[in-house]
């Protein structure tokens, strides 16, 4: 019998650089990113950045701390794409409060220590179901109590009908979509995060796929 691996084109530059080329043009993520700063609590210090990318979420957290006059923090940027990783460490060169770790995902986390807020953008949903509710688990033992976790991510739709009518409003078809995404329900994810142990869970904001869920440890 064989087993096929699950698709993850990350590693591929060309498919990293197309992403990085449009990441700006994505219908409606700055609202949730507003949103998802909203929740970043006034006293954090200490951050995680799952699946980085070039670094986009956590320099908009950065910059929202420095306006809230909160300008001494520390980060963690995790990514597996030799294209991301070598644009996030372009993006914070010369800023030693924000380490750059390479980590592929699917396997559990390395030791990073504790986090105020472990956020994430549009990159858990490349992981299989299982890993995801596993690393929600992971997370929930690396938050600081005060904490926040936030994830904004690119969830399934209830019909396939809404599912082809977001494609087709972020410029994409289901013949053209990511074949890494692995896109769950956002009321299973809800539930996860609930099971695990957090607090205040909910869906803070929604456009189509695009949710962001949040939860605290305590
Ligand atoms: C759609 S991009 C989002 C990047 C960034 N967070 C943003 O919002 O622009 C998805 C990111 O998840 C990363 N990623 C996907 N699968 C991963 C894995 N297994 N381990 C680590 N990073 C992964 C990709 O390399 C990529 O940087």
């Amino acid at each position: 019998m064989t087993t096929t691996e699950p698709v993850n084109l990350w590693t591929s530059n060309e498919h990293a650089r197309d992403y990085l080329e449009r990441a700006d043009s994505i219908s409606h993520r700055g609202e949730g990113e507003a949103a998802l700063l909203e929740f970043i609590p006034a006293t954090a210090r200490r951050f995680l950045d799952l699946g980085t990318g070039d670094g986009r979420l956590l320099s908009l957290v950065r910059r929202e701390l420095v306006r809230r006059g909160q300008p001494d923090t520390e980060a963690v940027a995790v990514d597996f794409s030799p294209t991301m990783l070598e644009a996030v460490r372009k993006r914070f060169a010369g800023e030693p409060s924000v380490h750059v770790v390479t980590h592929n995902m699917d396997e559990p986390l390395p030791a990073l220590g504790k986090f105020d807020a472990v956020i994430s953008s549009f990159a858990i949903h490349h992981l299989v179901h299982e890993r995801k509710r596993r690393l929600y688990a992971e997370i929930y033992g690396l938050l600081n109590p005060g904490g926040v976790f936030c994830n904004l991510e690119h969830v399934a739709s209830p019909t396939p009908r809404l599912h082809r009518e977001f494609l087709k409003r972020i410029g994409f078809t289901v013949e053209t979509e990511d074949p890494s995404n692995k896109l769950l329900d956002i009321e299973t994810q809800l539930g996860w995060l609930r099971e695990i142990g957090f607090v205040d869970v909910d869906c803070a904001w929604k456009w189509r796929e695009l949710a962001l869920l949040v939860g605290r440890p305590t």
